[in-house]
């Protein structure tokens, strides 16, 4: 099959978070089993390295959106791990800034003219897609500009588009008037009418709209999403969807996150010998300047700080829990000042307790889930989560919120029948965290002798528990293959 997927993140040339991941694993499968996949993203800043080659694919172009006029070039590079293309739309005055999003109140033409460059670079090309895989707001509207704008063009006669949900609580929507900006007034008869006239346009509702098929990350998000509780006001446009939309789980990529072959720990392990663990243990401690206990866990933490992330809830609970517990928490992560404030005071607070990195770092990140003993993701919502995975992968027992994914992968510790591979708390409260983290500490226990036999027989579970993407990828060609059947 000929597939192109087109993102604002691909790992490791641009991420923020789990898209990035996403963006870059599900094609490096799809091209082991042979199909002719090819991404496509824009050319940040930050995607220029020394060490990273580019090759001009399609010189000078330019684009005519709406009013204006947008040069372009097209540059390409290869996934690393894999043989499969990478095209960057290479346009200095939208994508040549420091950060990925926001800055310059222009996201909505940012990612128009990206969509515009995705498609003729297919025509510079003359590459015609079998399926079109889009991602989040961001390609929202593709489905919809080859139904229109494009539609006069032979080449996408047969293409058909997926789009995938990563984040409900991100939907691209600004106001009406953008329409003519971004070239799509033509367009206008097939958009959400009522919207429109209310004034609002957004680029992810345009996608569910419009996509031939829709996808979101788990099977539990899947039913949330179509909820007014969690349908962040689109639970309507799902519904009526519901017939092609699937819930698929995000799988991991088993070369990147193997503790037994990690560059980044101080020592490799594997469920059969988890001896360098402990090695990774002290190494995490050491770094963060915690001293090394015996019997104190180490809880680890690495996100975005958001809102999402449900991290308000470490408010309520970690400084009375941290008097009466012995415990440890690492915590790697950037975002909302008030978050990073609250982590920088409780590492002021409790020195020898708390440590905070307000970094992006992919090294620390793979050191904190090797080196942590379990793995703190208390998501108000979390359409899939992939830290709770990697998590797994590594022997540290993710303790999270019954909610999206996470409801999917982690499974609460039943020590009476020996089975569940994590904590699990219900009610998105202090209590419920407390709990769980009281449930974390109660099976820890000494964290020697046959207490920690009891712990490692949990770890063991959950790092032996098929989570990579070759696991996955066969519901996606599903998909594609419902959608495309002339390709199957
Ligand atoms: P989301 O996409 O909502 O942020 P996920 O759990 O799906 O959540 O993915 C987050 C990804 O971003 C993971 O790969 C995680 O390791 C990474 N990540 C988040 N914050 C940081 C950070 N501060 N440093 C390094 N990696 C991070
Ligand atoms: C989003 C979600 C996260 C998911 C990731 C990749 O950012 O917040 O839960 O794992 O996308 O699909």
């Amino acid at each position: 099959m000929k597939i192109l997927l087109a993102s604002s993140e691909v790992a490791p040339f641009a991420k923020v978070g789990g898209l990035g991941d996403v963006s870059a694993a599900l094609p490096r499968q799809l091209a082991t089993l042979g199909h002719d996949v090819r991404i496509v993203m824009p050319f940040y800043k930050k995607v220029r390295t020394p060490e990273r080659a580019f090759e001009e694919v399609v010189s000078e172009r330019v684009i005519a959106m709406g009013p204006h006029r947008v040069s372009v070039t097209f540059l390409s590079s290869t996934l690393p791990g894999s043989t499969v293309p990478v095209y960057f739309v290479n346009c200095p005055a939208l994508f040549d800034r420091p950060g990925v999003y926001g800055s310059g109140g222009d996201e909505h033409l940012r990612f128009a003219l990206f969509q515009w460059a995705v498609l003729r670079l297919c025509q510079e090309l003359r590459f015609s897609p079998d399926v079109l895989h889009v991602n989040d707001w961001q390609t929202g509207l593709l489905p919809v500009m080859l139904r229109s704008v494009f539609a006069w063009d032979q080449m996408f006669a047969n293409t058909r588009t997926l789009l995938t949900i990563h984040n409900l609580g991100h939907q691209g929507t600004f106001s009406a008037d953008v329409l003519s900006e971004i070239g799509l007034a033509p367009a206008r008869d097939l958009l959400h009418h009522d919207h429109l006239r209310s004034g609002r346009f957004g680029y992810l509702e345009t996608g569910i709209l419009h996509a031939n098929a829709l996808t979101t990350v788990s099977p539990t998000y899947a039913r949330e999403i179509r909820t007014p509780e969690h349908g962040v006001g689109l639970d309507g446009v799902l519904r009526g969807r519901s017939d092609v939309l699937f819930g698929i789980l995000n799988g991991i990529d088993d070369v990147e996150w193997d503790p037994a072959r990690d560059p980044h720990l101080a020592k490799p392990y594997s469920a059969d010998n988890l001896a360098g663990k402990v090695a990774c243990r002290a190494a995490l401690l050491s770094m963060a300047q915690l001293p090394d206990r015996v019997g104190v866990p180490v809880f680890g933490i690495v996100s975005r700080l958001a809102w999402q992330k449900g991290f308000d809830l470490c408010v309520q609970v970690l400084p009375r829990l941290l008097v009466r517990r012995r415990f440890q928490v690492v915590v790697l992560g950037t975002g909302e000042p008030k978050l990073e404030a609250f982590f920088r005071d409780l590492a002021r607070h409790f020195p020898t307790q708390v440590a905070y990195l307000p970094a992006f770092s992919e090294r620390v990140a793979h050191q904190i889930e090797a080196g942590a003993d379990v793995f703190l993701m208390p998501s108000r919502y979390e359409p899939c989560g992939l830290n709770q995975m990697y998590s797994l992968r590594y022997g540290t027992l993710p303790l999270v919120h019954k909610t999206g994914g996470l409801a999917d992968t982690v499974w609460p510790v039943d020590l009476a029948r020996s089975q569940g591979t994590g904590f699990v708390f219900d009610h998105f409260d202090a209590q419920g965290l407390t709990w769980a983290m009281e449930r974390a500490l109660e099976v820890y226990g000494t964290g020697q002798g046959s207490d920690r036999t009891r712990w490692q027989a949990i770890q063991q579970r959950g790092m032996r528990l098929p989570l990579g993407w070759s696991h996955r990828v066969g519901e996606y060609l599903k998909v594609y293959r419902g959608i495309a059947p002339h390709a199957a």
